[in-house]
């Protein structure tokens, strides 16, 4: 496999797969493997945005993962970590501005979540028809640029404060609402799948 097909592979499989449900019991691995996904989803949408026909299987991966886990993982840092952060901070950490930043980012991503699902799935009902136009390829390759920017700030700030200021409490009641959110059970023991 040369390395362009097997980095196809690799985007795919990151997409497809969820992590397991017992990394539930240690929320922030389950937000990282999230952040892991959205790397995966960024260079997916470079590729698409690059490349001259469609492909199908990358698209649909692609458009899955942002159908049904951008949102929620939005919302576990906007309604969970986020004020979970805020209350255990201390103000050395001076943690608000950075999540405000973020917090403003969301409602962008979120919003231009919508437009590149609307295009992507047009662009597959049409089979690839005229794709990508110069206006979308610009899209995805925006998307991919603030979405990449975001998961740097996060994984480089947030996430270790994180590590550093949830109680074992905190972080038990992070990973009821993940999981609840996601309408799975949780998991009470580290051997469920
Ligand atoms: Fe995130
Ligand atoms: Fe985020």
């Amino acid at each position: 496999m040369n390395r362009r097909k097997e980095v196809r592979a690799m985007t795919i499989e990151a997409l497809e797969n969820a992590p397991p449900v017992a990394q539930l019991l240690s929320p922030l691995e389950y937000i990282l493997t999230d952040h892991f996904r959205q790397r995966a989803l960024c260079q997916a949408l470079d590729e698409l945005a690059d490349s001259d026909a469609l492909d199908t299987e990358q698209a649909a991966a692609a458009l899955d993962f942002l159908k049904t886990e951008f949102s929620p993982h939005v919302i576990d840092e906007e309604e969970d970590l986020f004020p979970l952060l805020r209350r255990r901070a201390e103000p050395a950490d001076d943690i608000e501005e950075v999540l405000g930043e973020l917090s403003l980012e969301h409602a962008t991503d979120r919003d231009e979540a919508e437009l590149v699902i609307g295009e992507l799935s047009s662009a597959i009902e049409a089979n690839g028809s005229g794709f990508p136009s110069p206006k979308f390829a610009e899209l995805l390759h925006r998307f991919a640029a603030n979405e990449r920017r975001h998961l740097i700030v996060e994984n480089a700030i947030v996430m270790p404060l994180a590590r550093a200021r949830l109680t074992a409490d905190d972080l038990r009641n992070l990973g009821r609402r993940m999981a609840a959110r996601r309408g799975i059970d949780y998991p009470e023991t580290p051997n469920a799948d």
